[in-house]
C-alpha cells in the first residue's frame, strides 16, 4: 500500500537516490543542499512510500496566488500504478487549502508521458518556452485552475 508523507531529513538520502534516478543534467536535478532547503521551506514536499521505500515525490512552491509543481517523479520500478496523480491530487488539496486559485508547472515538450499525466489532470498549456532546458529542448507552460 501506498501512502503520502512529508518528507523531513529523515528521508534526504532515498530523496537523493531517487533524484539521480528521474534526472540528469538536462531537467534541471535538484542537489540535496536544494532539497534541504525545501524541507524547512514554505512549499509542499511530499513523498509516495511504500513501506520505507521511497517510490516517488513531489515538490510544488508557493506563491502568492498560485502553486508551481517544480518537480514530481516516480521511481521506474513503481510507475503506472497511479502514484504521480496520487502525489499530485494530494499536492493540489493543500494548495486549495492555502486558497490559491491555480497550479502551474513546466515540462519539456519531448516528454510525452508526462504531458499525458498532466492533461489527465486537467492541466493545459498556457504558453510554448523555447529552448527553455540546458540541452535546447522546449519547455510547454502549463496551468490548471483550481476550484
Ligand atoms: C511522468 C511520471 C511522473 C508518471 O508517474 P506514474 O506514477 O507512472 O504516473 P501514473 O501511474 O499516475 O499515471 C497516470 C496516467 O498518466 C499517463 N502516463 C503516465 N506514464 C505514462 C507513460 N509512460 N506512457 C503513457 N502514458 C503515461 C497515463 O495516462 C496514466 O494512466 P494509466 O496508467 O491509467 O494509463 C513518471 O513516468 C516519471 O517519474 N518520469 C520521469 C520523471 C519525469 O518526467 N517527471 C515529470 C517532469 S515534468
Amino acid at each position: 500500500m501506498i501512502r503520502i508523507e512529508r518528507i523531513t531529513d529523515r528521508h534526504l538520502n532515498a530523496l537523493c537516490e531517487l533524484e539521480e534516478k528521474l534526472f540528469d543534467a538536462s531537467s534541471f536535478p535538484l542537489s540535496r543542499r536544494a532539497f534541504s532547503y525545501h524541507i524547512k521551506g514554505k512549499g509542499i514536499l511530499l513523498g509516495a512510500f511504500e513501506g520505507e521505500t521511497l517510490a516517488g515525490y513531489i515538490l510544488v512552491f508557493m506563491y502568492t496566488k498560485s502553486g508551481r509543481v517544480y518537480s514530481l517523479g516516480v521511481a521506474p520500478e513503481f510507475r503506472r500504478k497511479g502514484i504521480a496523480s496520487m502525489l499530485m491530487e494530494r499536492a493540489q488539496e493543500i494548495v486549495m487549502g492555502r486558497r490559491k486559485s491555480t497550479l502551474r508547472l513546466e515540462v519539456r515538450s519531448d516528454n510525452l508521458q508526462a504531458r499525458k499525466l498532466y492533461n489527465e489532470l486537467g492541466f493545459v498549456i498556457e504558453k510554448t518556452l523555447p529552448a527553455y532546458y540546458p540541452d535546447g529542448a522546449d519547455g510547454l507552460k502549463m496551468v490548471k485552475t483550481l476550484s
